[in-house]
């Protein structure tokens, strides 16, 4: 699949409309099923200051389903709103190991009106996976999902 493929994939998932929680599953099935270095991905939500594992795609579960803002390179890239490209996860003082597979890793935040609500991790077990492209590709993806990232309390 090409990333111009993928795209159009997403914003049909979207257009379809359908609750947030299905949009969000059926985005990271395409992500994780489409590109071959994708070989682990998850979507984080901002809940108060952690990060809460939502849907993820991969060959094992993490044990790190609630990371505080600010810990890891997930935390990192919630705090800063940056992305985090680690071409080595092992020379990363940040990284919080979750499977011995893992060489390199992104991570791409989700803002959606001026804040932070979540973002896409992707670990790979290639080392130094992600390059400029797939940061690019992943930030589209982030503003289309976006508006159906935000967690939900008291509704
Ligand atoms: N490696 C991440 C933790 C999440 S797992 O990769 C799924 C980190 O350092 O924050």
């Amino acid at each position: 699949m090409t990333r111009d493929e993928a795209l159009e994939a997403v914003g049909e998932i979207i257009g379809r409309g359908g609750d947030a929680d299905d949009i969000l599953r059926e985005v990271v099935e395409l992500l994780q099923q489409g590109f071959e270095h994708y070989s682990w991905l998850g979507i984080y939500l901002v809940e108060g200051d952690d990060l809460v594992l939502g849907p993820w795609q991969g060959p094992e579960a993490t044990e790190h389903v609630r990371i505080p803002v600010g810990q890891g390179v997930c935390g990192a890239a919630a705090a800063s709103g940056q992305t985090e490209i680690v071409d080595d996860v092992n020379a990363d003082p940040r990284y919080l190991a979750c499977f011995p597979s893992t060489r390199s890793e992104i991570v791409v935040p989700i803002a959606y009106e001026g804040r932070i609500v979540g973002e896409i991790d992707i670990d790979s077990d290639q080392p130094g996976a992600f390059g400029e492209g797939d940061r690019a590709f992943l930030e589209r993806v982030a503003e289309l999902i976006a508006p159906h990232s935000i967690v939900q309390r008291g509704l």
